[in-house]
Formats: structure tokens, sequence, C-alpha cells
């Protein structure tokens, strides 16, 4: 294992120097890896996984254009395409890759193909951490294992096939075995990750959630829209407003972060831009920690997996995803962002 350091904190990380490709098919040589789902982690890894040489199968429901998919990328009905139940049932690594609702309802058909000394595998925590609200207890005697990457399993193929990783965090739940640990690694290497880094199915799940909540999604709308706002009721154009808000954001300054940094980007800004950020930048992390804190407190009670569940099930779930997604498009911020975007100099 290679050792990383943060700052003084130090971090065990596998890299593919130390455990290569050869060793991970050597170790997983026996196995049949069934890939269950074809959404968007489930193509991402098999393909990945097969044109590194290991023996896959997927599996997936029938009559959806998710198997129509599966065909389309070269999977053989009958060979190593299948129904999810042929497939866990052939299958001694079951890549458990459905939808986070799709696990629960296909939990107790699953259970069943969980002979002694399988390996069950995710690449979320969710299932198994809140087990009491999931129903996903697996049974003692297989492995439950964990490989994430940080990223969509559209990136990751995107990248395999230039030649690149996504990195991606890596757990053990249960070692019934003593080789989850070989198992699990070379799933890892396997799947075309970069590094792989340590952590649990409760930190990948509460990070993760916390994550996609807070900056990555829930609090980078909240702040623009906060702004947007400001900056329109103050009188300033749909234009300006925009710009200063998104646009500057995506287009100029985070791909400076991106390369080299938060200082890096400060130090190629005006000195006038520095002073500023540099002052306020303690006001909005005060301001935000508490929110924080009730995003992490709600995570780690159970209560967004809660929320999660039960929206989940409800008949008309895409119907009011839809009218929601369709008030953000049509709300005057996104609009201006739209008009935006068509005025780019590579789209005339
Ligand atoms: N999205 C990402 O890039 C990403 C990144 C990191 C980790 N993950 C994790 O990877 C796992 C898979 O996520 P994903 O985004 O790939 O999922 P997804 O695209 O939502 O996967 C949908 C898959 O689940 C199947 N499915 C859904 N409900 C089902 C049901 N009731 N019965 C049978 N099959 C059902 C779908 O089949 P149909 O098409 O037939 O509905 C499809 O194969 C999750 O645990 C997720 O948290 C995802």
């Amino acid at each position: 294992m290679a050792k990383l350091n943060f700052g003084g904190v130090e971090e065990n990380v596998i890299t593919r120097e130390e455990f290569p490709l050869a060793k991970a098919k050597e170790t997983l040589k026996d196995e049949t890896i069934a890939v269950l789902g074809y959404g968007v982690q489930g193509p991402g890894q098999s393909l990945n996984l097969r044109d590194n040489g290991f023996k896959v199968i997927v599996g997936q429901r029938k009559g959806s254009k998710s198997w129509d998919k599966a065909v389309e990328d070269g999977w053989v009905p009958g060979e190593n395409l299948f129904e999810l139940e042929e497939a866990a049932e052939r299958g001694t690594m079951l890549q458990y890759l459905l939808s986070d609702a799709g696990q629960i309802a296909q939990w107790e058909m699953v259970k069943k193909h969980l002979t002694p000394g399988k390996a069950l595998y995710f690449s979320h925590g969710f299932g198994v951490t809140y087990a009491d609200q999931t129903g996903i207890v697996p049974p003692k005697d297989v492995d439950v294992i964990l490989v994430a990457p940080k990223g969509s399993g559209t990136s990751l193929r995107r990248l395999f096939v230039e030649g690149k990783g996504l990195n991606s965090s890596y757990a053990i739940f249960q070692d019934a075995t003593g080789r989850a640990f070989d198992r699990v690694v070379s799933l890892g290497i396997g799947v075309g990750s970069g590094y792989l880094f340590e952590t649990t199915f409760k930190n990948e799940v509460y990070s993760d959630l916390t994550g996609e909540r807070g900056i990555l999604m829930g609090a980078l709308a909240g702040l623009f829209e906060a702004q947007y706002n400001v900056l329109r009721k103050n009188g300033h154009s749909p234009s300006e407003a925009f710009n200063e808000t998104v646009e500057e954001l995506t287009q100029s300054l985070m791909p400076l972060v991106a390369e080299n940094g938060m200082d890096w980007m400060y130090a190629n800004t005006s000195t006038t831009a520095q002073r500023g950020a540099l002052d306020w930048r303690h006001k909005f992390r005060d301001a935000a920690t508490p929110v924080f804190e009730e995003l992490y407190n709600s995570v780690s009670t159970g209560n967004e997996a809660a929320i999660v569940i039960e929206s989940n099930r409800q008949g008309n779930y895409r119907e009011k995803l839809n009218e929601e997604l369709s008030e953000i498009k049509n709300s005057e911020l996104w609009q201006a962002g739209q008009q935006v975007r068509k005025l780019r100099p590579e789209n005339n």
C-alpha cells in the first residue's frame, strides 16, 4: 500500500503499480462477475471489466431500454446477458448496480442466490447502511464489499477508453472468506479506477449524501439563486447577474481550481478580487456551517434516506421530478443561462 500525506494526515491508498491488473486477473481467474443492472454504473463497470479480460456477465430485466443498450454494447443474450435472476444465480461475485430503489425491490430474489462464499458488491453504501429501512441484510457467509467510483459511470468508461481512470473508494463490510480484500481491490482495479482509497460503507454514504445535497448540487444551486436574486433586485440586468454568478465560475474560474487549486485561482485574479474574496470567505463559511451541520445530522440519523425511499415509492415520482426540474429550467436565472450559452463564440 502506498501512503499519501495530506498536510500531516496519512492515508493508505492502492495504486495500479502495487496491485497490477495482472494480479487482479489472477486473483479473480475462477470467478464469474455478474453485473446486475445496466443503468449508468452498470455499463461503465461491466465494459471496463470485459475489456480488461475478466469473466463478466450482465443481468438486466428484459423489455427495457437498458436491455437494448446492453445488446447494442455487444452483450449477447443467453451467452453473457441474462435476466437478473439468472445472472444472480450464475455469478460468484454479484455487483449490485441497480438504482438504490431497485436494490430494495429485488433484494429477496438476490438474497436467495447469495450462497456461501459468494461476494456481494455495491458502489454505494446506502442499502447496507440504512438496512433498517431498506431491509438489505446480507447473509453472514458472503463477502460484502464496495467500490465507489468518484464520478459518473459514463466518465468511468470514457476515461478508461482514453487510457485514464477515475479514483474510487473501497470498503469491506464483511469478510467471510478471508479473501475480501483481494477481491475488492481486484474489482476496483478491474473496473478502471485510478487509485483506490479506503472507506467504510457508512462513511461512503454519509459523505456522498452530504456532498450532493451540499456543495456539489444543493448548496451550489441555492447560492447561485441567492446571488442572482440580490443582483436583480438591485437593478442589474439578467446578463450581468448571470455572468457574474454562473458563467464566469464555470467557464473561467473552476477550470483554474481544477488545474491547480484555489490559491492558484485567487493568484490569477485582480488584487481587488483577491482582497474581497479573502475577507468574505470567512463570513460565507460561518454562515454556511450551521446549515451543513443540520444536513449532516439529517444524513446520519437516516432522515434523508427515509425521504428518498418514500419519494421513490410514489408512482408519480418521474412526473413530479420533471415538474420540479422544469420550474428550475423556466426560472429567469436559468432562462438567462440558456441565452448566454447560445451566445458563446463556439456556438455561433
Ligand atoms: N450514477 C452514477 O454514476 C453513480 C456513481 C457512483 C455510484 N453509483 C451507485 O451505483 C449504483 C447504480 O447506480 P446507477 O446510477 O447506475 O443506477 P441507475 O442508472 O438508476 O440504474 C438503474 C438500473 O436499475 C434497474 N432497476 C431499477 N429499478 C428496478 C427494479 N425495481 N427492478 C429491476 N431493475 C431495476 C434499471 O433497469 P431498467 O432500465 O429496466 O429500469 C437499471 O438497470 C447505485 O448504488 C448508485 O448509488 C452511481
